[in-house]
Formats: C-alpha cells, sequence, structure tokens
C-alpha cells in the first residue's frame, strides 16, 4: 500500500480484529542469582467472542501468561494487546469478601467505577439473575456451596464490564458434576454477554469440552507447542467419546513435547 508521497503506508487494522494478542512474548523471573525463563517466545491471538483454553503442565507458565494478559506484570519481551478495557480476572479460588454478602461481593466492581446507587441495585440484580443466584442475594460466602462462590465471583467480574474473561482454573477445586453445571452455566453466560474468554487448565478434558481453541504449552519455559481449532459441535459434553478421542490426542502431544524436554 503507497501513502501520498509514495510512502509505505500499514493497511488499516480492524479494531476488532483481535481481543488479545501477544507477540514473541517473553518472560524472566530473577531470583537472586538465577534466572527463570517463564515463557518463551509466545504469539498467541485470540478472536472477539472466540473462547481459547490453554494448557500445559504445572509450572510452564499458564498464570504468567494470564498475569501478562491481565496487565498484573510486564513481558521482558515482546508486546501484549488488550484492547482498551482491561480484561476481568477470576482464579480458583472465588476470593470473594467474606464479611459482604454476594449482593455486595457483585457491587464492588460497581462502586469502584462510581456507578450510582439506584444502577448499582438494578445491575447486582440482573448479574446476579445471570449467574442463576437471585435467591442468595443476602448469603454471605460461607453459607454457599463452592460452585456458588465461583458463580459469584463471575458475577463480579462481569461487573467490571469487560469485553474479556481470563480464567486461571477456575473450576479445578470443584468436584466433577459442579464443574460439569458451571461449564454449561459459563458457555450460556459469555454467549449471552458476547464475552471473549481466555481460560487456563491443566485438564485438558475441560479443555476440549470448552474451548474453541486449545493451545498447548510446553514446560520449561513455556512455548506454543501446538494451536488445535476443537470441530466438535455445541453443546458438548465432557464425558463423550468425541471430546475424550481428542483430550487423548492433545495429552499425547503434550506427553511427546515433554519427552523431548526431558533428553534435552
Ligand atoms: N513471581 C515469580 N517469581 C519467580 N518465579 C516465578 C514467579 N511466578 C512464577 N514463577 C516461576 O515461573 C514458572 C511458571 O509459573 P506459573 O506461571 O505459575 O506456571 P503454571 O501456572 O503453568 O503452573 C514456574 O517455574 C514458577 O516457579
Ligand atoms: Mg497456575
Amino acid at each position: 500500500m503507497t501513502g501520498p508521497a509514495g510512502t509505505a503506508v500499514a493497511p488499516p487494522v480492524a479494531r476488532s480484529e483481535a481481543a488479545v494478542r501477544l507477540t514473541e512474548v517473553s518472560k524472566l523471573y530473577r531470583r537472586g542469582r538465577t534466572t527463570v525463563q517463564a515463557l518463551d517466545g509466545i504469539s498467541l491471538m485470540v478472536h472477539p467472542g472466540e473462547v481459547v483454553c490453554l494448557v500445559g503442565a504445572s509450572g510452564c507458565g499458564k498464570s504468567t501468561l494470564l498475569s501478562l494478559v491481565a496487565g498484573l506484570d510486564q513481558p521482558s519481551a515482546g508486546s501484549v494487546f488488550t484492547g482498551t478495557v482491561p480484561p476481568a480476572l477470576m482464579f480458583q479460588d472465588a476470593a470473594l469478601f467474606p464479611w459482604l454478602t454476594a449482593a455486595r461481593n457483585v457491587e464492588l466492581p460497581l462502586r469502584a467505577r462510581g456507578v450510582s446507587k439506584r444502577e448499582r441495585r438494578d445491575r447486582v440484580a440482573e448479574l446476579l439473575h445471570t449467574v442463576r443466584l437471585s435467591d442468595f442475594a443476602d448469603a454471605r460466602p460461607h453459607q454457599l456451596s463452592g460452585g456458588m462462590r465461583q458463580r459469584v465471583a463471575l458475577a463480579r467480574a462481569l461487573a467490571q464490564d469487560a469485553d474479556t474473561l481470563l480464567m486461571d482454573e477456575p473450576f479445578g477445586a470443584l468436584d466433577a458434576m459442579t464443574r460439569d453445571h458451571l461449564h454449561a452455566e459459563l458457555e450460556r453466560v459469555t454467549t449471552e454477554c458476547g464475552l471473549t474468554v481466555l481460560f487456563v487448565t491443566h485438564n485438558v478434558g475441560e479443555a476440549v469440552r470448552l474451548g474453541d481453541r486449545v493451545v498447548l504449552l510446553s514446560s520449561r519455559p513455556g512455548r506454543v507447542i501446538a494451536d488445535i481449532a476443537v470441530p466438535i459441535e455445541r453443546p458438548r459434553r465432557i464425558d463423550t467419546t468425541e471430546v475424550a478421542e481428542l483430550a487423548a490426542v492433545i495429552t499425547g502431544r503434550l506427553h511427546t513435547a515433554a519427552g523431548r524436554d526431558d533428553a534435552g
């Protein structure tokens, strides 16, 4: 493309092209004299509305990658793009304030943004309805089950009005039945709200159940070893042959990569 004075002009980049884009991202942690390279040359693009699951062994840099996308830390090299609205983040631990009711916990991001009292009340009611917890607005976290606490955490994340939701093993501590239920709930909520999701898990079946794509990271340092589109129609169930077969293929690739690392 050529500009008015014959200068090269980059083609216009559509604003909606990427919700999250990492370009050649590396991250080194220094501990005294030793340096740990957590990530090496990660390039990854997540399109708006897409659900991308990131899988890899414990310690391969998944949480590091999410913290960079969340803007909690800076890469040692490369760049991270997330658009103008900071992404919302959800962890394995719901991290609710124990002395606040579910409604008050959900209300926090709205208060932080200076939303008016009346608008806050309506929005909290709407968000609790979205996560099917309208009847538990006045319950405190210790009165809720683990799955319910994660739904409160999800409502609180939604209250940030972010376009992108970053989830770090959010269902890792839940029993299988609760987790299956929350998979369906998450799918419904993210579709309803048109959210982009970057979901970290070491559970390959969960990644195949949820993801439009599954991105595999190698261990020490984390590199992208494969980026696999999941061709399985929705709604999906984690306990089907299709999901199990693709999960087995992915697990095999992770083991092969781990074997190469050990040999090298
Ligand atoms: N703040 C930190 N300081 C030093 N090393 C860290 C820090 N955070 C993570 N690491 C190291 O970086 C590597 C990746 O960690 P992490 O991103 O937590 O992996 P994962 O989430 O995949 O289990 C590990 O070797 C871990 O010990
Ligand atoms: Mg982690």
